[in-house]
């Protein structure tokens, strides 16, 4: 053997068990929730009804929680909080104890944060918008900047309306960091950089299920030069499978806002909030008045149109107000909120903590990964394109969620439309989602679109609907995107690969025209041969992850 043979034969003998060690040090991380079997015919008995992979939209709510929540209805008297009576008083003091259970269940110590419940993300992006809306009227020049990463939810993307033109778009984490190091250099070409300003971005990518630097909220305060701008931190996509505690842990490095959803957490009910930051909640004080309850006085008649908010501060010794009192807009929802403890409670004993759904969720996220990357055509040719920078991450849950964004590709190679993957595998009862999925930058960049391809496919009339053009000049419009739960099953995984498998890779070659019982047989990805009857609500069948090779696959293609 020649110095040269024996010097790469030494380094890829290295560089395979450098891969070894990466998954191995990372399986701590991993570890399959076996108890979910046990529960999940009783607790999901309607997960029976096909194969549910479309978490990230919402996951499902657990059978206890509703049947616990409607002993709560039936057994209770629930008024109204803003009266004095004592159902409204019942209603009044199961909200406070519930805001403060539901921020110890999110890691954020009452002293410190506070909770405003609002209607979902949306609405509680929205609260933080209107403020710093309505804070910038007040300055010279009457706006404020608003930064945003590329790959935001288009929730966080609308509170550009709002800056009024003084917005910015950072295209990936480079751009940001860049920005940090140099608040007036020329990445975001902003002299003023003491202005009231707003940067947001996803704590995980809900397209492509990317985990995004925390560091950042902490960068932004710690910056003498942006001393005026403040954090939104969208955790509607990150919360559903990972503790947010570490977020909350440092005050000094903890989002000023954090927005996230209760129904993709648990499944019901469907609630959202935002999490200010006590320390920070002054600049949400002076958003004006809009509904009931957020006002102490207002004068009713012509003339004066004065009106005292309730800011936290305000009021006699007994009852100062408190944040939230001053953003909730009329009445709150409090049947939801009073499902939401039901909620956290039965989250916390089917599950234990966050942390083990963590390890479930990786573990599947990197079972599924490894499935996909494996599906191959006969001619050799990969049946997936997966949208993700490095393999490795499926399995590490501080740069990898539990969802998976891919497109699926004919044996010459060409896409098949995202609009048919998503129909047949909803006539084989698999429920995946499929197109934008309300985040264009992420589209963006796991397409690899140019800013005037992304014009050109408006302009042929492509819209954010049904219907949709799925494939211009040979290139998506979208993707395909199977997103993992709490209650998410070793099935429910294979079900999806088994379903790509079956729908493609099977040839008619297969037909066995002598085969008495008329079975179309075909391995399955785990090379057992079954007997299949394609386009049927898929029965799983069921193959071990060590069967699915697990450190396989590329990357993207
Ligand atoms: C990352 C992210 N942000 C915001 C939202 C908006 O959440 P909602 O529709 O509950 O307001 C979603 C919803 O999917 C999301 O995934």
């Amino acid at each position: 053997m020649k110095a040269n043979d024996t010097e790469r034969v030494t380094r890829e003998t290295r560089s395979d068990s450098f891969q070894q060690d990466a998954l191995l040090a990372a399986s701590p991380e991993m570890r399959y929730n076996e108890s979910v079997e046990r529960f999940r015919r009783t607790e999901y008995p309607n997960m029976d009804r096909g194969v549910y992979l479309d978490h990230g939209g919402a996951t499902i709510y657990a059978k206890s929680l509703v049947t616990d929540f409607s002993d709560e209805m039936v057994t209770n008297l629930w008024g109204n909080p803003h009266s004095e009576n004592l159902p409204a008083k019942l209603s009044g003091d199961m909200v406070d104890r519930i805001r403060v259970r539901a921020l110890e269940f999110l890691g954020a110590d009452p002293r410190h944060y506070d909770l405003v419940f609002a209607a979902n993300a949306t609405a509680a992006i929205k609260i933080v918008a209107e403020s710093f809306r309505d804070l910038a009227d007040r300055t010279v020049s009457k706006t404020f900047w608003y930064g945003y990463h590329s790959e935001v939810h288009s929730s966080i993307l609308g509170i550009r309306e709002l800056s009024v033109g003084s917005y910015h778009c950072f295209d990936n984490d480079s751009r940001v960091e860049q920005w940090l190091a140099d608040p007036r250099g020329a990445v975001v070409n902003n002299a003023d950089s003491n202005k009231l300003g707003l940067f947001a971005y996803p704590g995980q990518s809900n397209l492509s299920g990317r985990r995004l630097p925390r560091s950042w909220t902490g960068s932004v305060r710690r910056n003498s030069q942006l001393r005026n701008t403040y954090t939104l931190f969208d955790a509607a996509a990150l919360a559903m499978t990972t503790s947010l505690s570490p977020l909350f842990s440092d005050l000094n490095t903890a989002p000023d806002f954090t927005c996230l959803s209760f129904y993709k957490i648990f499944g019901f009910p469907d609630l959202g909030a935002l999490i200010v930051r006590r320390s920070s909640g002054h600049v949400l004080n002076l958003r004006k008045y809009f509904g009931g309850g957020t006002i102490a006085q207002v004068f009713p008649l012509n003339g004066d149109s004065h009106s005292s908010r309730k800011v936290p501060g305000l009021g006699d010794a007994e009852s100062t107000w408190d944040i939230h009192d001053g953003l909730e807009d009329g009445t709150l929802p409090f049947h939801s909120i009073l499902a939401l403890g039901v909620a956290i409670k039965t989250h916390s004993r089917l599950y234990g903590s966050m942390e083990f759904i963590s390890r479930h969720c990786s573990y599947l996220s990197r079972y599924l990964y490894s499935g996909l990357a494996s599906l191959k055509y006969p001619n050799g040719s990969p049946l997936v394109e997966i949208y993700v920078d490095d393999p490795v991450v499926f399995g590490d849950p501080s740069r990898q969620g539990a969802t998976i964004a891919f497109n699926v590709k004919n044996k010459e190679g060409y896409y098949v439309p995202w609009t048919s993957i998503e129909s047949m595998a909803n006539d084989a009862g698999v429920y995946i989602r499929a197109g934008g999925v309300c985040c264009p930058g992420g589209v963006l960049r796991a397409l690899k679109y140019e800013g005037w391809e992304w014009s050109r496919m408006f302009s042929s009339g492509h819209s954010c609907g049904r219907n949709e053009i799925a494939v211009i000049n040979g290139k998506p419009t979208g993707v395909v995107r199977a997103s993992l739960g709490p209650m998410t099953t070793k099935a429910d995984v294979h079900a999806l690969l088994q379903f790509l498998h079956n729908t493609f890779t099977v040839s008619e070659d297969s037909l066995d025209s002598n085969n008495p019982s008329g079975c179309r047989y075909a391995d399955d990805i785990c090379g057992r041969s079954h007997c299949l009857e394609a386009r049927q609500p898929t029965q799983p069948l069921i193959c071990q992850p060590e069967e699915v090779s697990l450190g396989g696959g590329e990357g993207p293609g």
